[in-house]
């Protein structure tokens, strides 16, 4: 049985993924705002901490997993909360679990991150600077100035910034032999989905977002590719981001890959 700490468990796509892996036999302690082992907020710098200092306590100096589930939508308000749990929520939580990973067996994470993060470009992103600074304070600045497109920048700003920050981290992660990747999911039914779907800023750009295989995705279907990388079958998956949307991406963006 391997050990895994997982954060955004609760629900959507992280809760799918708990019941995968706990299905597979392998032992979960879950980080949310709610219906988990840690409760904490991983919209602060002082939750994030309590949530890496409890979930280490839980796994009693065993660890071979991580799988980072939790995230805001655009409809967010402020917009600074999406950049802080999006990209600091799961950065600051992988850099914390590394030392603890590389003692792991056949140890493995994997973070979500999504197509929005291939939206824009690192080189255009106007959030890198300040992500890769860990200013979490000017990441927010930026998008709660944004206006009416804070929103937007702030999802797809902080998930373009975490694929890049994940796949920094391969060369280390990868001689240490923990293995480290990125799913990057389409439209997915879950809760976040439905409240974007609310949102009348938000809803006429995601009902149209409907790629080939013509419906969205059910939560278990992004569980099982997660399952999967966490898993032995994936020995030699590394650095990757692995794009399950329905083929949408490579309809928007046919040469680009
Ligand atoms: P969800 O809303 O069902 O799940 C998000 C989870 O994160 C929940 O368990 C929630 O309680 C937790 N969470 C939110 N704020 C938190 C905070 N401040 N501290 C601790 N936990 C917090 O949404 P979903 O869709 O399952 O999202 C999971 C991941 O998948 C997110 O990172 C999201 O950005 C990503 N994603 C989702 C897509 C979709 O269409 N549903 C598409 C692409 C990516």
């Amino acid at each position: 049985m391997s050990t895994i700490i997982m954060s955004g468990c609760a629900t959507g796509i992280g809760a799918a993924t708990r019941k995968a892996l706990e299905a597979a036999g392998n032992k979960i302690i879950g980080i949310d705002i709610r219906d988990a082992e840690v409760i904490a907020d991983l919209s602060t710098a002082e939750g994030r901490k309590m949530a890496i200092d409890e979930a280490l306590k839980l796994t009693a100096g065993s660890l071979d997993g991580v799988v980072l589930c939790a995230g805001l939508g655009t409809q967010v308000k402020p917009c600074s909360k999406t950049t802080s749990v999006n990209y600091f929520g799961a950065v600051e939580l992988l850099d914390a679990f590394f030392p603890e990973l590389k003692k792991g067996h056949q140890p493995a994470a994997v973070v979500i991150s999504s197509v929005a993060s291939a939206h824009l470009s690192w080189e255009k992103n106007p959030l890198a600077a300040a992500f890769e600074a860990g200013d979490e304070a000017k990441a927010g600045a930026i998008v709660d100035a944004a206006g009416d497109q804070g929103g937007n920048l702030a999802y797809a700003g902080s998930k373009n910034a975490l694929t890049v920050a994940v796949r920094k981290r391969t060369a280390a992660w990868g001689e240490a032999g923990v293995r480290l990747n990125t799913i990057a999911p389409g439209a997915t039914e879950t809760p976040l989905l439905q409240a974007g779907l609310k949102d009348p800023r938000y809803s006429e750009s995601i009902a149209k977002f409907v790629p080939p295989l013509g419906r969205r995705a059910e939560p278990s279907e992004m569980a099982s590719v997660i399952a999967f990388l966490m898993s032995p079958a994936a020995a030699y998956v590394h650095g990757a981001q692995i794009v399950v949307d329905g083929g949408i991406d490579a309809v928007m963006r046919p040469t680009s890959f």
